[in-house]
């Protein structure tokens, strides 16, 4: 096991991620492997984030890591989601008849500087440990002037950083990933942002700013 975990650099959690593009949704909607899990609220949440989302201003929207686009599909506007993975962009193109679901690198978006209105990304940024998340947020800089973050919700008992959550399959295969878990403040605080909703399971903040500020940064 290497001493510094890696998720969107991670050849195995690519893997992962290939193979659970299928049965993804399983999670959001309490089918499958999740059908016996106690998660009290958690469908009354699911609506609250999807509401959230539809209820965006439709500008050019770029989702990263758009996996099924179980959420992007919601966004209005122009909308681009990009994945890894191919089966989970297949999944994702089929639910954007008006947008369009490609594959690529969230650490090397294959576009130009400017060229969205806003990065979305739902359940990614806190997979990412310090080197791939600073990554990450620099090419987001240099594509939008907004970001938006969904991601999981810090609960009692839950460790707020596992270096390896294991995952398992339907086929009963174990994968491991690194995964946190936030309040709002601390998700607002970390994309130098605000909250926009703090839940029980999920939680999102909203960040922006200026490209001259991006050029600023850039010249030192
Ligand atoms: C937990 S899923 C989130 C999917 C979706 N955004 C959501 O909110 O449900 C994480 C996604 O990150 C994708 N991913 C992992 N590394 C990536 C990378 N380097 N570039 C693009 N996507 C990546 C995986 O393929 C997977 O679809």
């Amino acid at each position: 096991m290497s001493s510094s975990p890696a998720f969107a650099t991670d050849h195995a959690t690519g893997a992962y991620y290939e193979q659970r593009a299928a049965e993804y949704d399983d999670w959001y909607t309490g089918r499958g492997l999740y059908a016996d899990r106690d998660r009290p609220g958690w469908d009354p949440e699911v609506d609250e984030i999807v509401g959230l989302v539809r209820g965006l201003p439709g500008v050019r929207t770029l989702d990263v890591a758009c996996g099924t686009a179980f959420l992007t599909r919601h966004l209005r506007g122009y909308v681009v989601g990009v994945d890894q993975s191919a089966s989970m962009v297949g999944i994702a193109q089929a639910r954007l008849p008006d947008g369009l679901a490609i594959v690529g690198d969230a650490l090397h978006l294959a576009v130009a500087d400017g060229s969205f209105d806003r990065v979305f990304t739902g359940h990614f940024y806190g997979h990412l440990p310090p080197g791939e998340r600073a990554a990450f947020l620099n090419e987001v800089r240099r594509v939008a002037v907004e970001l938006i973050v969904i991601d999981a919700a810090r609960r009692p008992g839950v460790d707020p950083e596992q270096q390896r959550q294991e995952r398992i399959l339907n086929d009963g295969s174990r994968h491991h990933v690194y995964k946190r878990y936030f309040s709002g403040d601390q998700l607002a605080q970390e994309i130098a942002g605000e909250v926009l909703f703090d839940g029980d399971w999920f939680v999102a903040a909203k960040a922006s700013w200026t490209q001259d500020s991006v050029a600023a940064a850039a010249r030192g």
